[in-house]
């Protein structure tokens, strides 16, 4: 990143919020936008076939992952989508003569973005004061975080199981015909840092919503598109989900696109009942938009860059591991694909992220995110792992660096600084 002043960083947050997955300067993408804008730029979908709408679709779910193989076009953000699923969802359960269905389950400390729909979901302590503006029939349960949640000595796989079962004790309390969906993020994002599910607890999500009728909304606007080392997030998870968001990395930042996939058998119980999708809005599957998501999946989806984002994975958890993991305050280390994080534990443990990523910046022009309990990375896809070793080892060295500084006395001379 260069900026005005001649100041240049590695930015590994991927443009602060995760979405520039291939960095800036992509000439094939910014091309395909100007391309699209010079014949038209947008075409309405209620009116229009959009053959750039329609390739995409077919990019997304040609190969039907994990069952999938219908696109909602939902608009340019990710709070786009989780509205669009809420919405869908509920709008098949009515289709389908379950008109009580309008609760959802969500999981603590998630975020699905900023309308009223996808806050009502969500948990962000910043964004808590607008409750009495929201929709009161939701429940969250606690999000699957073995670090966190699990007794000692529980194992894993006990965990998972409990974890998953808090699911279904939230349906049964509230009435299985009431509940008509559980969202969450398929691998726990921005707020948590990067935390995956312990094995087995999405499939037995996956039966608990089978047996209630429950749809399984499946968040991936943090975690989709590639960035975890598979097109979609829930492919290692090997589920079937029923909706799936996806938003900030489909086309990278070079435009904004949001979507949600589905499934026929939802789009057949539309067509046997009222015949229409209620929800839309105007600049739904943009057609500029759809041209930066093509060429970015051009980019994003080849075998090669899959094995590349899981290399640089690779080597992101097991270099900060080795450097780390003997120091007093490390926790964990984890992710998928680009997404990764550090957890640790000290005193004042939201000023030392903080401290560890402005000195960074400050010293060796590196950014990252640091703050509460962890410092996280996420970076261009197409960083090199000769780049990124050297990053690595500024990282656990300003880490080690602050942490030796971390006194009663020294944390009493920082300022906070002030995050969105
Ligand atoms: C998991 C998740 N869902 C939804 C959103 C909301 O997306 P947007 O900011 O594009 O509305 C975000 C944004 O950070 C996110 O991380």
């Amino acid at each position: 990143m260069y900026l005005n002043d001649g100041s240049k960083y590695l930015d590994l947050t991927a443009g602060v919020t995760g979405f520039a997955i291939l960095g800036g300067g992509v000439q094939a993408v910014a091309l395909a936008v100007f391309e699209q804008l010079g014949k038209y730029p947008h075409s309405d979908y209620k009116y229009f076939q959009d053959d750039g709408r329609e390739y995409l679709s077919e990019v997304l779910v040609g190969d039907a992952p994990g069952g999938l193989n219908k696109v909602l076009f939902s608009g340019g953000s990710g709070s786009e989508a989780c509205e669009m699923a809420l919405l869908l969802s509920y709008q098949v359960h009515v289709e389908q003569g379950r008109p009580r269905k309008s609760w959802a389950i969500a999981t603590q400390q998630s975020y699905h973005g900023v309308t009223a729909g996808s806050l009502a979901v969500g948990e962000r302590p910043n964004l808590e004061f607008y409750a009495p503006l929201l929709p009161q029939n939701r429940l969250r349960i606690p999000e699957c975080n073995f670090l966190k949640h699990a007794r000692d000595g529980e194992s894993e796989e006990a965990y998972a199981l409990r974890s998953a079962n808090a699911l279904e004790s939230a349906i049964l309390s509230i009435g299985p015909e009431r509940v008509g969906c559980f969202i969450a993020e398929t691998m726990l994002g921005g707020l948590v840092g990067d935390v995956p599910a312990s094995p087995g607890y999405w499939q037995r999500v996956r039966e608990i919503c089978d047996l209630y009728d429950v749809h399984l909304i499946l968040d991936e606007v943090w975690s989709g598109g590639g960035v975890t080392g598979k097109f979609y997030c829930f492919e290692w998870e090997q589920i079937s989900p029923d909706f799936v968001l996806l938003g900030k990395t489909l086309a990278a930042g070079y435009a904004p696109i949001s979507v949600v996939l589905t499934k026929s058998c939802f789009e057949e119980a539309i067509k046997n009942g009222s015949g229409r999708l209620e929800a839309s809005s105007t600049f739904q599957g943009h057609s500029g938009s759809c041209a930066a998501a093509i060429a970015v999946q051009r980019i994003v989806r080849t075998p090669e860059m899959m094995s590349h984002v899981e290399a640089l994975g690779a080597l992101t958890r097991s270099y900060l591991g080795s450097e780390l993991g003997n120091h007093e305050f490390y926790r964990q280390v984890r992710g998928r694909g680009i997404r990764n994080s550090v957890e640790y534990t000290c005193p004042s443990q939201n000023l030392f992220g903080q401290q560890v990523a402005s000195e960074l910046k400050a010293k060796y022009g590196i950014m990252i995110s640091g703050k509460w309990h962890r410092i996280s990375l996420t970076h261009s896809m197409l960083l090199d792992l000769k780049e990124l070793e050297p990053a690595l080892a500024r990282i656990a060295q300003c880490f080690r660096v602050v942490a030796s500084r971390w006194t009663t006395k020294y944390i009493s001379t920082l300022v906070p600084r002030h995050f969105f």
